[in-house]
């Protein structure tokens, strides 16, 4: 049957009273076959959640794992068990992993600090790669990888993905597409949520692998920021300290060192200026948004309040004076999708990997944009430890990024 533009109703094509259509009158109630295959390579988290959501986007399916962990293996075996009953390969090594002719495709889910290896090994076989963020978690790294995706034969996307959640989405679309508060002036970000979750090895609470928080989690907010400035950060100043997270943590005789809350401010080229707070010792989750242009200021949160059930709530308002319309929606993506991991914005990351490896144009993060996201990230670290404002021209220049950048607008 030939590839149609339908509507997709899944909860019909999985209801067990259609059963009785047959596969060959299976049309409306079926989604387009899967045309691609892919390897996972590190299965913990977010690896997991990579699993999940090819098989739910639907047009790759998972053909195979590599982890050095057998544990972490083990789990996201059995965990893939509970919705398929396909026997996923295994590998012996990388190398074996990244070069299985069956893979079309390859997605890195290792710690911050392994990226630039695995990436390597990765390249040798010229396949499609989504290398999960940040991209490294120094600027020596990033910009070896931003080198080495310059003249790699295939798209390499980085998982910048909270683009992608339906409130920023929504907002990009207002404020970049429809341009309904005039030109942007000012954007403010914040994050507030519990601690950084265990993982294997404790990566996470090492700022030598992960690059500090600003860099492995504030990343995704320095992305977006950028986006909504409209223009290349010129100057960043961050304050913020470990106040309460990990102080008393330790692993192999080392302390945890990294912040739990900060204040980043960032200058742009084009006059606009940026704030964003983080803080780590939240007892819920939640992301705010707020743009203001020269004719009007848009709003938008996301929570998961634990007062509210622990239920995804979502808003944006745009606000106008008495010259335009004012209003306040609530950006969702379906339930089957908002709650398949990040709001939703993993599916939405994968549909955009699958366009590119299809050839298409998509507004999937880059190498390039990946590098920016870590250098703002970098900055803000090192201002919090020199207590001093941080030129990004200065950081540029000392580490040879500029030919690695997205060029400037
Ligand atoms: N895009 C997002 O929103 C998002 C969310 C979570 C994590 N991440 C990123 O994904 C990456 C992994 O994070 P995580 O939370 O899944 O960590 P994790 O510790 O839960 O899992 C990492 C896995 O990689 C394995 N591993 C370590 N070194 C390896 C190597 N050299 N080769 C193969 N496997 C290796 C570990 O055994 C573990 O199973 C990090 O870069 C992190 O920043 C991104």
């Amino acid at each position: 049957m030939a590839k149609k533009k339908e509507l997709r109703l899944r909860h019909m094509e999985e209801a067990p009273f259609f059963d009785f259509v047959e596969e060959e009158d299976r049309y409306l109630f079926t989604g387009d076959p899967a045309k691609y295959r892919f390897n996972v390579i590190g299965t913990g988290t977010i690896g997991q959640e990579h699993m999940r959501v090819t098989e739910l986007e639907g047009r790759a399916i998972v053909h195979g794992l590599f982890d050095l962990s057998a544990k972490s293996l083990a789990v996201a075996q059995h965990i893939f068990k509970e919705h398929s009953d396909r026997q996923l390969v295994t590998y012996p090594t990388l190398e074996a992993a990244c070069n299985d002719p069956a893979a079309d495709a390859l997605i890195i889910c290792t710690p911050n600090h392994t990226h630039l290896d695995v990436l390597k090994v990765a390249v040798q076989s010229g396949k499609p790669i989504l290398l999960e963020k940040p991209m490294a978690p120094n600027l020596a790294d990033a910009r070896e990888i931003a080198k080495i995706a310059k003249d790699y034969v295939a798209p390499i996307q980085v998982g910048l993905q909270y683009r992608y959640k339906a409130t920023y989405a929504e907002a990009i679309k207002e404020v970049l597409g429809r341009k309904v508060l005039g030109d942007v002036k000012t954007v403010s970000m914040a994050e507030h949520r519990p601690p950084f979750l265990d993982k294997v090895g404790q990566w996470n609470k090492f700022a030598e692998k992960s690059g500090g928080t600003l860099v492995e989690k504030c990343c995704h907010y320095f992305d977006l920021m950028t986006m909504f400035a409209g223009a290349r950060p010129t100057r960043v100043f961050a304050t913020g300290n470990q106040a309460v997270n990990f102080v008393n943590f330790e692993k192999n005789g080392k302390k945890s060192d990294i912040l739990d809350n900060a204040f980043v401010t960032v200058d742009y080229k084009n006059g606009a200026t940026g704030a964003f707070s983080l803080n780590m010792f939240s007892p819920s989750f939640y992301e705010e948004l707020i743009v203001m242009g020269d004719e009007g200021r848009l709003k938008a949160f996301e929570e998961i309040n634990t007062l509210q059930d622990d239920v995804l709530q979502t808003g944006l308002d745009i606000l106008h004076g008495e010259d335009a319309i004012s209003r306040r929606i609530s950006p969702r993506y379906i339930d089957r999708i908002e709650t398949s991991g990040h709001s939703g914005a993993t599916y939405i990351e994968h549909a955009r990997f699958v366009d590119l490896i299809d050839g298409k144009d998509t507004d999937a993060a880059d190498c390039a944009e990946g590098l920016l996201a870590v250098l703002v990230g970098a900055a803000a670290e090192l201002s919090v430890a020199t207590k001093q404002p941080v030129e990004i021209a200065d950081l540029i220049n000392e580490h040879d990024l500029e030919d690695f950048l997205p060029p400037e607008k």
